[in-house]
């Protein structure tokens, strides 16, 4: 059975069970927590997310946005496999996020919950597109307090709003923070990004870390360094 969760988590994004079960192998050492995303998910299925879930501390990260019924049902699927943490989208609004808490309240062993904010690759260029109201910074503070509001154990959010949520809602609040570039890594596709020291000192709980360590010549040391640049090695 996995043991306590351990603030770095590795998103496993790579296009085959056997190439995911094979890092997470490697990895398993240092400790980390691991994360399933739409790649992965897509080439394994709930039989490899049960599979890794028995093993690991595994975060479910499809992002559940649907209408509160459909992501009610699907949130309780996704708990009966054992995950330790799951999210859907706090742009699904209150009703979807308080559907989709009581969901998770019937299982056995029950993970916890976290909102997406806004996506760390989204700026305020971008969220202008599509909406043409708010900063990022504004959408992140305001969707914190509902998924707080509804039950939810934290949010997806970027390093630069890990302040303003603790400081809006409680510093019990979890963060769960993508977008993470160590040694000045190019940004690829992320908006909003920081180094995992700088997530440490702003408070953050939970660190996910894809590219900068399954792109790595040497995956092992990469999370190596990371954790000890967070200070936790
Ligand atoms: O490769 P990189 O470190 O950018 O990967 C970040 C991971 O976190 C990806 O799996 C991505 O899907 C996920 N994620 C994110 N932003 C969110 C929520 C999840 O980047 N808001």
């Amino acid at each position: 059975m996995p043991g306590d969760p351990k603030k770095l988590i590795v998103a496993l994004d790579l296009p085959g069970p056997d190439q995911g079960e094979e890092l997470a192998l490697k990895l398993a050492p240092l400790g980390v927590s691991y994360k399933v995303g739409l790649e992965l998910f897509m080439a394994g299925g709930p039989a490899l997310v049960a599979k890794l879930a028995f093993r690991y501390n595994l975060f479910l990260d499809l992002k559940f946005h649907d209408i509160p019924n459909t992501v009610a049902a699907a949130v309780k699927s996704a708990a009966a496999l054992g995950v330790w943490m799951l999210n859907i989208h706090a742009a699904g609004g209150r009703d979807m996020m308080l559907a989709a808490r009581e969901a998770i309240e019937v299982s056995d062993k029950r993970p916890l919950l976290c909102a997406v904010t806004i996506l760390t690759s989204m700026n305020d260029d971008l969220i202008a597109e599509t909406t043409n109201s708010r900063s990022v910074a504004e959408l992140v503070t305001i969707r914190s307090k509902l998924a707080a509001e509804c039950g939810l154990d934290g949010v997806i959010c970027s390093s630069l709003e890990i302040a303003a949520v603790k400081k809006s809602v409680s510093s019990h609040f979890l963060t769960v923070t993508p977008g993470i570039r160590p040694f000045g890594e190019a940004k690829d596709d992320q908006a909003r990004v920081a180094a995992p020291a700088e997530v440490i000192r702003a408070g953050g709980d939970y660190l996910v870390v894809g590219r900068p360590i399954t792109r790595a010549g040497d995956p092992f040391d990469a999370a190596r360094k990371i954790l000890a640049e967070m200070g936790v090695l």
